[in-house]
């Protein structure tokens, strides 16, 4: 079977959405661990609930984090890993070691709206400011540079006129909490076409 290892700082709903993707018996994986930066970061009481280990590692100066990173990571042996509302930079040695079994999920239509400070609530907000008709979410391949890896998948979203950044953040929400599953299962299944 195969093994996934999250990376999460917030409430993940996103990492929910796979555990129960895999509970309901649509996505043939194991979760092996979550690794977060925080000790209050809501996913972790997500992961307990399903006796899947959390790893806090706090963010640390580059060597060091790689470091750490690299010395939880190495006996999960994940196949993919998962980063699902992670906000610290992964450091180029790690993304170099889980090259191409690394993914991002994004709340926007990449390659618009990424890049550092492009996230959360910003997203939406600078989404609406511009006028845009249309917005959503991406799944890609992360790499060392924030939210330019290879685009795996997207779902569009429609913004409409009397939009507000919380109406579009929840709109594009739950649009990832299918979108993230579902890449899930065919990169796994090799079924991307
Ligand atoms: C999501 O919008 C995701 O696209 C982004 O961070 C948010 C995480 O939300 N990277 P949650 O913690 O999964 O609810």
């Amino acid at each position: 079977m195969h093994k996934l290892l999250f990376f999460a700082s917030g409430s993940g709903s996103n990492f929910q959405s796979v555990i129960d993707s895999i509970e309901h018996g649509q996505l043939n994986a194991s979760i092996v661990g979550l690794i977060t930066d925080r000790a209050d970061a809501g996913a972790i009481e997500r992961a307990g609930k399903h006796s899947i280990m959390s790893y806090v590692v706090p963010p640390l100066p580059k060597d060091t984090f790689s470091e750490q990173l690299l010395k939880v990571l190495a006996p999960l042996e994940p196949d993919l890993i998962v980063l699902a509302g992670y906000l610290q930079k992964i450091p180029a040695s790690v993304t170099e070691t889980y090259r191409g079994r690394m993914i991002n999920i994004h709340p926007s239509l990449l390659p618009k709206y990424g890049g550092k400070g492009c996230y959360g609530i910003h997203v939406h907000r600078a989404v609406i400011h511009n006028r845009e008709s249309v917005s959503g979410c991406t799944v890609h391949f992360v790499n060392d540079h924030y939210d330019r890896g290879k685009i795996i998948a997207q779902k569009e979203v429609p913004v409409s006129a009397d939009e507000t950044p919380d109406t579009l953040a929840r709109k594009v929400l739950e649009e990832e909490h299918k979108l993230l599953p579902k890449t899930i299962r065919q990169l796994l299944t090799n079924q991307l076409t």
